[in-house]
Order: structure tokens, then C-alpha cells, then sequence
């Protein structure tokens, strides 16, 4: 028997979550966006579990992109950061990879490199989010030069990303979303694309022609209001674990590093072997809910490298060999990350190497 912290990726769940996406934009068609391993749950996996209900993948880099052919995934993948050197292009363009493009020094390098087979462009236009893309003022002057580029596949498409579209009254999303608009028109026929996981499930204005989710594929919600149940989503990922040790204290007796946790009274602790080399938040405090035997009980003290302890006055019967859950069905990873101070996304990606994977059909 090996050390029993281990994921289960939930595959049904997975493909359940591209359903409600489809159930919410069913006009569009949809970029499955799998970069960073697939928020950290095998973007293998999850491509060839759902290459036959998406219509393009998106990757942050090419050496993302690269795992998935190397797999065999054929579906058209999309980089979001695009390219950051020349060449990188002739692989871009026999891979068939879609790129966005948002620099000037990219399209100076794009028109420098004319590849044999036409490159799939998409224009990333700044709206707002103000991290990349080119501000509107822009816009003509780039689009005049890549629409007369012979190696670019024309028209080419237009996108962008909202920056507040998780808070669902905020106008600024709005504002986006003209301005999105307002460029489309001018451009005339072309492709859009727009909406994240809060656009799909809070925006319909922000469609477009493709829409791009993320975390709501691995059933996460991306509001901090709600958890996955409330958007109608089942959570893919399950982070589970055992009791190895349960030991009586007595009153006073403090538990862990920093001894910042004090036993109130005489009372049994068990120890989970997960810590933050596991990927478990170390910021999580005493009274971060873990679920042993399924039933809910406070974790106690500092999280540690490689384990952390709850109390368990409401289970006195626990004991090694437990089951124990740090979220998941029945305790939403949005809970966890809302005591740990962060969001679910972090929570996800930052599962170590070290943890064990169970990939459920
Ligand atoms: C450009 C772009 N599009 C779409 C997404 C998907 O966002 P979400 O995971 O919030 O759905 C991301 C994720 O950060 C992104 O950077």
C-alpha cells in the first residue's frame, strides 16, 4: 500500500460540464480551453475524453500544443499567447495550431516568415482586460496589414478577454462588450470570440461565434458567490486522502508548528498525510472543513509540508485508515479556496507531481 493522497479525475463529470456549456451557448461553437495541463487534470485525458463534443482546443504555448499531437489529438488547437519567436511558425502551421496574435512585434515577425501553408489567425483585441491585445485606436491599421498578408488564412478572427465578467452586475463588462462590437461592425464579416466561463454562464450579450470556458469544464464556479451545484456543474476533480495517525491530547496541549493551535480540552487529533507539496493551500487556517468518514470536521493548527491535522471531538471513534476527503463531491474546492484567501483555479493547477491520479471513465 502506497501513501494514500491521491486525485480522482471524473471524466463523466467532465463531459457533463461541456454539455451545460453547449446548454448555455447553443448557437456557438466551442474552444475547450485545457492549457496549464488542463487546470491540472491531464490535458491528455481530458482532450480525448471530450475531442468528439468541442470544436477546438485552446493551449497556452506551442509545447502545450505539442503533447496533445503527440497524443493523437487532431481537433485545431488555439495559443493564446500565440508565438514569441519565428520559429516556432513552420511547426505552427504543419501542426495546424490556430495563434493569436497581439503584439506589433508579433505581426512584424508574422509578415517577415511567410509560411508555405496559411496560418489561422486570431487578432486579440485589448477591450479593457489591459494585459494583451491591441487597444481599438489600433485596430485599422493592424487589420490592414494582416488582411493583405497571402499566408494568412482571410478572413482572420477577432478576439478578446473580459476582465470582470465573474461579478455579474458589473457594467464594465458591458462596456467590453460594445467595444467588442463596435469593432466587429467596423471589420465587418469575421469570427468572434469573447466569453469565458462567467461570459457563457452570465453573459449571453458576450457570445460571439465561439465561446472559450475554462473552468467551468472541470466543474468549478467562477463566481465567488456560488460553488459548482448552484451553475448546474459537477466537479472533475476530487482530492481524497486517509487518517494515518489519530492521538488523545489533553487540555492545552498545542498542535503543530508555530504550536498556534491550542486543544480546548482533552480530545483526539488525526493527521491526513497532505501538505502544501501536495498542493493543498498552506494559508488554509484552523477551521478549513475536511471530510472524514464524509462528515465535515475542522482542520487544526499549520499546514505542513507533507501533512496537516483536524479535530476530531465530533468522530472519537476515527481512526488510521479513514477516508478522508480535502474537496470535491461534497465539499466544494470553492470553499476551500475561499478559506485559503485564493480562487479554485489556483487550487487546481497546483496538484503536485507527487500525488497519485485516478482517471475515472
Ligand atoms: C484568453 C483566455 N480565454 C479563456 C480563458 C478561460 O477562462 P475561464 O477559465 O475563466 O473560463 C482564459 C483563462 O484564463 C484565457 O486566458
Amino acid at each position: 500500500m502506497s501513501r494514500p493522497t491521491y486525485v480522482v479525475i471524473d471524466l463523466a463529470a467532465l463531459r457533463a460540464n461541456v454539455a451545460r456549456v453547449r446548454a448555455c451557448a447553443p448557437q456557438q461553437r466551442v474552444i475547450a480551453v485545457i492549457k496549464a495541463n488542463a487546470y491540472g487534470h491531464g490535458a491528455v485525458h481530458v482532450a480525448q475524453a471530450i475531442e468528439s463534443n468541442v470544436d477546438m482546443f485552446a493551449v497556452c504555448c506551442l509545447e502545450e500544443a505539442l503533447v496533445l499531437r503527440e497524443a493523437g489529438i487532431q481537433l485545431p488547437i488555439l495559443l493564446l499567447e500565440g508565438f514569441f519567436h519565428a520559429d516556432e511558425l513552420p511547426v505552427i502551421a504543419e501542426q495546424n495550431l490556430h495563434i493569436a496574435v497581439h503584439s506589433s512585434q508579433q505581426v512584424e515577425l508574422l509578415l517577415k516568415h511567410a509560411q508555405t501553408t496559411p496560418l489561422n489567425v486570431w487578432l486579440k483585441i485589448d477591450t479593457g482586460m489591459h494585459r494583451l491585445g491591441f487597444l481599438p485606436q489600433f485596430i485599422t491599421a493592424v487589420w490592414k496589414v494582416l488582411a493583405a498578408a497571402p499566408h494568412l488564412i482571410q478572413p482572420l478572427r477577432i478576439m478578446s478577454h473580459l476582465a470582470c465578467a465573474d461579478e455579474r452586475n458589473n457594467p464594465y463588462t458591458q462596456q467590453q462588450v460594445r467595444e467588442f462590437n463596435e469593432i466587429q461592425r467596423y471589420l465587418g464579416k469575421v469570427e468572434t470570440s469573447l466569453a469565458n466561463s462567467a461570459g457563457v454562464l452570465a453573459w449571453q450579450e458576450a457570445h460571439g461565434d465561439w465561446v472559450r470556458p475554462g473552468i467551468m469544464l472541470y466543474g468549478v464556479s467562477p463566481f465567488p458567490e456560488t460553488v459548482a451545484k448552484d451553475e448546474g456543474l459537477q466537479p472533475v476533480m476530487h482530492l481524497h486522502s486517509a487518517l494515518i495517525s489519530v492521538k488523545q491530547y489533553r487540555r492545552g496541549d498545542s498542535i503543530g508548528y508555530g504550536a498556534t493551535w491550542r486543544c480546548p480540552q482533552s480530545m483526539p487529533v488525526g493527521v491526513i498525510p497532505a501538505g502544501y507539496a501536495d498542493g493543498y493551500p498552506r494559508h488554509a487556517p484552523s477551521g478549513t472543513p475536511i471530510l472524514v468518514n464524509g462528515r465535515r470536521v475542522p482542520l487544526v493548527g499549520r499546514v505542513s509540508m507533507d501533512m496537516i491535522m483536524v479535530d476530531l471531538r465530533s468522530q472519537p471513534n476515527a481512526k488510521p485508515g479513514d477516508p478522508v476527503t480535502l474537496w470535491g463531491r461534497n465539499l466544494p474546492i470553492e470553499e476551500i479556496a475561499t478559506h485559503s484567501n485564493t480562487i479554485g483555479y489556483e487550487l487546481l493547477t497546483k496538484v503536485t507531481a507527487r500525488v497519485r491520479r485516478v482517471i475515472n471513465n
